[in-house]
């Protein structure tokens, strides 16, 4: 028998949420009060919310039941236990350090291992793993290969780390890196995997470096996904398989469970190293909590354990990378330029390419992202000038690229709510001349992109 065509959600709907329909005056109306910044909307005049898919899912009805198991017990929780044991059963490392979101762990790990003269490279640091790097005084550098930072180039990993550019940094500077980080899948550069030839190629740089190798692992699930579609040899795995040697090739992690732990909070780190460990449970008394339940409830742990084996899913996986693909080349295909090739947990469309009359310091991202809400209440992010262009010497420069990502929430919207969003991306498109740039009117010193002003021009 062929295979069906149709890939569907593999979920029925077990309870449910309305969503507010809003008329284009409310939108306009909603958006001049939030001084055109998508972050100071009130979720309820978003209809379809792609800010973010971190933290926005929606978890399994064995996820709800799980959350009923939960036991607050301050110290040994069973709770604990099955945490520890489900994520153990991924990634097999000695030490599990729960934390209430993936920045936490974050702080930890560079709060012990990041210092002043001290650079950590990545294939590409996300926003806060950037920011608690520097914050602990270290330098951040992004090495993923030229193709990562090309639009348009349809290389199936682009998440990858540059393995020369890698070795020319630690031949230079061996002794100022404390820890290599590869992101995966590669977020700020489009939601690229990272293939497993890649990783073994840094895990032997390491090792010839005896440099400890971390993972940050938000969208673990989603790169295994990928490494079985698209690298050679690997058809025939189970993701859970492909997951294991991942974290093999490490010696430790640190994790956002708002992605693909399918929770709405949660996150941990892992290590191999006792003394690490050691140093990193002494600062998580401080902020976060007690080893065994970090800065979780119970419940929290309980319903991470569960999501994290039904992220690993593959009827679920196929799903999740279809659907995104699915909204991407519907916008392709009407000449909507997007990042290529489709990531895993959103599309990133090309505001440069789409609006050329936009200059970089009249935001083109916010452009796209304004309009897309006015015209049929999509929430995006603008990845661009706003996120990244101010610089602490206060100068402002233009980011390397202007995109806007339509994240996409896990198990959250259906089809037809993706239908209509491509739908809403089409009508702006056509219209696309029309719109018109933003000046900032005031800001904050640091993230401006949060809390920023904005005017239309
Ligand atoms: N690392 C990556 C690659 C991320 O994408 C995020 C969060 C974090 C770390 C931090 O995790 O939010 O739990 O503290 N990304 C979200 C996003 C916020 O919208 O991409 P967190």
């Amino acid at each position: 028998m062929t295979e069906f065509r149709t890939i569907f959600e593999p979920f029925r709907i077990h309870s449910v949420e309305p969503l507010r329909v809003t008329t284009p005056e409310e939108r306009a109306a909603a958006i001049r009060e939030a001084n055109y910044n998508l972050f100071a909307l009130r979720a309820r005049d978003v209809l379809i919310d792609l800010l973010t898919d971190s933290g926005t899912g929606a978890m399994s009805r064995d996820q709800w039941a799980a959350i009923q198991r939960g036991d607050e017990s301050y110290a040994g929780s069973p709770s604990w236990y099955v945490f520890r044991d489900a994520v153990q059963a991924l990634f097999p490392f000695r030490h599990v350090i729960p934390t209430h979101q993936g920045r936490a762990a974050e702080k930890i790990l560079f709060g012990v291992l990041g210092e002043p003269s001290k650079i950590v490279p990545n294939n590409t640091h996300f926003d806060t793993t950037r920011a608690n790097v520097e914050h602990a005084g270290a330098e951040a550098l992004d090495l993923v290969i030229p193709e990562g930072r090309e639009p348009a180039n349809p290389h199936p990993f682009k998440g990858n780390m540059d393995v020369d550019a890698l070795e020319r940094l630690l031949e230079e500077r061996a002794a100022d890196v404390p820890v290599v980080m590869v992101t995966v899948t590669n977020n700020s550069g489009g939601g690229q995997p990272v293939s497993l030839e890649n990783l073994r190629a840094v895990r032997a740089l390491c090792d010839r470096y005896e440099k400890p190798l971390f993972l940050d692992a938000c969208r673990f699930a989603e790169n295994a996904w990928f490494i079985r579609e698209r690298e050679e040899g690997q058809g025939d795995r189970a993701v859970a398989d492909i997951v294991r040697e991942m974290a093999g090739l490490a010696d430790g992690m640190t994790m956002s469970a708002k992605k693909d732990g399918l929770a709405n909070i949660g996150g941990f780190l892992c290590t191999n190293d006792d003394g690490l460990a050691q140093q990193e449970k002494n600062l998580l008394i401080l902020t976060e909590g007690f080893p065994t339940y970090g800065g979780l409830a119970g419940r929290d742990l309980e319903a991470l354990a569960q999501g994290l084996s039904e992220a690993i899913d593959h009827d679920y996986l196929r799903y999740r990378i279809v659907s995104t693909a699915y909204l991407g080349r519907a916008l392709a295909d009407s000449g909507i330029p997007v990042l290529e090739p489709i990531g895993g947990h959103a599309v990133y469309i090309d505001a440069k390419a789409l609006l050329p009359h936009i200059p970089p310091l009249a935001y083109p991202g916010q452009a796209l992202a304004v309009a897309l809400y006015e015209e049929g209440g999509v929430r995006g992010c603008e990845i661009g000038t706003v996120m990244f262009g101010q610089s602490p010497d206060g100068e402002e420069r233009p980011a390397a690229m202007e995109l806007v990502r339509l994240a996409i929430p896990r198990r959250t919207y259906t089809q037809s709510h993706v239908d209509y969003v491509i739908e809403v991306c089409q009508r702006v498109a056509a219209r696309a001349e029309e719109l018109r740039g933003f000046r900032i009117v005031s800001e904050p010193s640091a993230l401006r992109h949060f809390t920023a002003r904005f005017e239309r021009l």
